[in-house]
């Protein structure tokens, strides 16, 4: 038995020591210490084993269990690395060779004219808010002046959820929430999406404004011009040029419509500005005290200016898009030219 089991023992181990892969280690395995395995038919049958044998056969036996053991587990490591190694030449990335090329995304023309505002009106001690898409009939219009079947409403035809909701039409709600929920004084700017019933190359269903509010005491004109002759310096350059006519909006009393150097032909007169050198920047105009008391501001301490500039005219213009669609359609081919 002595000698079985040492002949087990050096087999065994010289079987798995000349294993080539992993598949003839297993069989090795099953050989010697599998279910059937020589060894395990040993230690199954070690009650037969005379009484005074047992204690030493017993302990050769495990000796030669756990000698195999051993050998087992490091060959299968070695066979294991081998593999890996194998594996790893096989897939080996050439770090010389030439790269495609990294797509660098950018940011479309829309965002980045929004960001350059944004960052002009908080330079200019503005506050940026954000009000909702969806609008009540009452913010949209009545607030700001403009009861049902006003003629104004009219150029404002719109997107109806239901009779009393619907796609603002412009930011100007803004100019309410600002009133109803914060205290005097104060500046706000909001940028954001506005909804109308509009379809030609340069009117779009979806269009986005800016709305601007200054509430304070002793508020004017004077002050709505410096702000907005300033605003046009920095968004235009310093020789822009700016011209005022009246005009007429339900919330604001005077009204007028401001028009800047036409930045499509700087100024020199084309078809865009049909000769004039002027394209319009923005309408606006001091807050009519209704408004203000409407929202429960008191008018006799308080006034104030707001405009509402549309930015994808100018979006447009200075980037020569020739219609307003291509803002809204993400076709790459477009949005490359605009990098
Ligand atoms: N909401 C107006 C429009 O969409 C633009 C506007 C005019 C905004 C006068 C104002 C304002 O804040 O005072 O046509």
């Amino acid at each position: 038995m002595k000698q079985k089991l040492e002949s087990i023992l050096a087999e065994g181990l010289k079987e798995i020591e000349s294993s080539q892969d992993l598949k003839e280690l297993d069989n090795a395995r099953v050989k010697y210490l599998g279910k059937t395995g020589e060894l395990t038919q040993i230690l199954r049958g070690m009650k037969d084993v005379p009484a005074e044998n047992r204690k030493e056969v017993g302990s050769l036996a495990n000796v030669v269990r756990e000698n195999l053991e051993r050998s087992l587990s490091q060959k299968l490591a070695d066979l294991e690395n081998v593999q890996l190694l194998a594996e790893m030449e096989k897939e080996k990335v050439d770090i010389t060779e030439p790269s495609k090329g990294i797509k660098r995304g950018a940011l479309h023309p829309l965002t980045r004219f929004n960001n350059k505002f944004i960052d002009l009106c908080v330079e200019m001690g503005f506050t940026v808010i954000q009000t909702p898409e969806i609008e009540t009939d009452y913010r949209n219009f009545e607030a700001l002046n403009v009861p049902k079947n006003h003629p104004a409403r009219d150029m404002q035809d719109s997107f109806y959820i239901t009779d009393n909701i619907l796609m603002r039409t412009h930011t100007s709600p803004a100019q309410v929430w600002a009133m109803e929920t914060m205290k005097p004084p104060f500046k706000i700017v909001c940028p954001g999406r506005v909804y109308r019933n509009d379809d030609d190359s340069s009117h779009s269903p979806i269009f986005n404004q800016f709305e601007a509010l200054v509430i304070d005491e002793n508020i004017g004109l004077k002050d709505f011009m410096i702000m907005v002759k300033e605003m046009a310096v920095r968004l235009y350059g310093k020789d822009v040029k700016m011209r005022v006519r009246p005009a007429f909006f339900p919330f604001t009393e005077p009204s007028i419509e401001i028009d800047a150097t036409c930045q499509m032909c700087q100024g020199k007169g084309c078809s865009l500005c049909k000769g004039t050198g002027f394209s319009e920047f923005f309408g606006g105009g001091i807050v009519n005290p209704a408004i203000l008391e409407m929202s429960g501001i008191d008018s006799k301490k308080y006034s104030g200016f707001a405009f509402g500039p549309g930015i994808d005219r100018s979006v447009m213009v200075t980037n020569k898009i020739p219609n307003i669609k291509y803002l809204f359609r993400n076709d790459m081919k477009f949005l490359k030219q605009m990098r």
